[in-house]
């Protein structure tokens, strides 16, 4: 057999996934080394403030605030630092040096990914990314490799572990959004400033990552339509869960046919969305994420565990760490990323989904025949409408009684939908338009 030198590994940032991965490389430094078939050495951990107390057990002469000169010896590079600078500048520098990169920066990969793979390619290395979208799930592996034969139809993705957890706390407990958002930052779960939990940007960076990845076709970032959940209420998830659903934050990227110019495209959409009881991801719980892939071949299948945690995310970052130690020690160009297909990115306004509609109306003769009308008029069909109705408004005696009506449609496209929400809200028959949600996953 041959022996083949230690390699050399750098790890930029020592935090919640930094520690452990370097904590867990040493621990486990023979074992890994056997699977590779060459030692693998830890030469540094690249932080900020050497003296910051850590999770797990760095010793100290590895850590160092030079980045650029540990980049500059080493065979693989681990960035753990997060955000979109200095990592997009590191990741170049150590990419142009030759090294492979492991990273788990769903930021830098949604924003600089084009521009990351092709210096990977043109010096023949390799950008490995497993724990950038869904934490300790494989989901980049099976999409890249496992399913390179088939056909990905669509995946709907529950890839941000934090909105997953509050809606998850309004659903069984019965928190109010504010309750559960403080229990999901008490737990560690939502970053210090949870906007990009809460506003879906998190959530849009995966789903640019996933699509790309999916179909074969770069996905920009600013493709991805983003709705967030904040104003998702307690009632709304209690009136969800009375009408057979759970309410959701989804990534949904999918092929789609453009229906005005039969063109076949692409769609990457984050928005919440209603999900029937009976449906797999209705079943995720807590911080958990999951991602449902329909292909054409396969069929569906689900990736399940956990989205987040520093050790969880620490288990795909060495599972990309040993994928390129093989590589190394098995010579030869790194496997560039497939963009081949170059669908064209199609705006949400092509999207085809259900929709279900509340309204406060009058309770009077002849409204559900305008309403339908309306809906008719801008060719959106209706499944089903069901009405509740109250004694008076504001509950006095003298007010006129009002209806509420739960409106479910075939699908239909984001434009008819969208006209028609807009002629529901100014028909003197309806008092407001109390919510429009996407229904997923029939
Ligand atoms: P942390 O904020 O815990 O750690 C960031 C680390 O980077 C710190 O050690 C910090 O140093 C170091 N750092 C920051 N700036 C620099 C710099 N200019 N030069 C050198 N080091 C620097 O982040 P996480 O560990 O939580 O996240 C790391 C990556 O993993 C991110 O891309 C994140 O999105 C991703 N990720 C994280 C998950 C999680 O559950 N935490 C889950 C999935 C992905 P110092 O310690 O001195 O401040
Ligand atoms: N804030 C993210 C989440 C961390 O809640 O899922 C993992 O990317």
């Amino acid at each position: 057999m041959i022996e083949y030198r230690n390699l050399r590994v750098a790890i930029l940032g020592g935090g919640s996934v930094g520690s452990q991965v370097a904590s867990l490389l040493i621990e486990h430094g023979e074992e890994l080394a056997a699977r590779v078939g060459a030692g693998i050495e830890l030469v540094g951990v690249a932080v900020r403030d050497v003296k910051a107390k850590r999770d797990g057990t760095i010793p100290k002469h590895l850590l160092t605030t030079d980045a650029e000169s540990l980049i500059l010896g080493a065979d693989i590079v681990v960035e753990l630092i997060g955000g979109l600078e200095p990592a997009r500048t590191y990741i170049l520098q150590a990419l142009n040096s030759g090294a492979d990169v492991v990273t788990a920066n769903k930021a830098v990969l949604a924003t600089h990914g084009p521009e990351l793979f092709e210096a990977a390619e043109q010096v023949g290395a390799q950008l490995y990314y497993e724990a950038a979208v869904g934490g300790a799930i494989p989901i980049i592996r099976p999409l890249r490799d496992s399913l390179a034969g088939d056909r990905v139809k669509r995946i709907l993705g529950i890839v941000n572990g934090t909105t997953n957890y509050i809606l998850d706390r309004m659903d069984t407990w019965g928190d109010d959004f504010d309750e559960a958002l403080a229990e999901a930052t008490r737990l560690g779960y939502a970053e210090a400033d949870p906007t990009a939990d809460i506003e879906g940007y998190d959530a849009a960076q995966k789903a640019a990552i996933l699509a790309s990845l999916a179909f074969h076709t770069i996905v920009p970032l600013d493709a991805v339509y983003r709705e967030g959940m904040t104003s998702i209420t307690r009632e709304l998830v209690h009136s969800a869960r009375k009408a057979g659903y759970v309410v959701k934050l989804l990534a949904i990227c999918e092929r789609l046919t453009d229906a005005q110019t039969g063109v076949e495209g692409v769609s990457a959409r984050v928005h919440p969305a209603l999900v029937p009881l009976d449906h797999p991801l209705a079943a995720v719980h807590g911080a958990n994420n999951a991602v449902f892939v329909e292909a054409e071949a396969a069929g569906s299948l689900m990736f399940y565990g956990a989205g987040a945690g520093g050790v969880e995310t620490a288990s795909a970052v060495l599972g990309d760490l040993v994928s390129a130690a093989r590589r190394h020690v098995a010579g030869g160009p790194g496997v560039a990323e497939s963009t081949h297909a170059n669908l064209p990115v199609l705006p949400i306004s092509r999207a085809i989904t259900r929709y279900q509609i509340t309204l406060s109306v009058a309770d009077q003769p002849g409204v559900l025949a305008a309403i339908a009308t309306l809906f008719a008029d801008h060719g959106v069909s209706v499944e089903a409408v069901e009405q509740s109705v109250s004694a008076g408004r504001d509950g006095q005696a003298d007010a006129r009684p009002t209806a509420t009506l739960v409106i479910v449609t075939h699908e239909a496209s984001e434009s008819s939908l969208a006209s028609t929400v807009t002629a529901l809200a100014a028909s003197p028959v309806v008092s407001s338009v109390v919510s429009v949600l996407r229904v997923e996953g029939l």
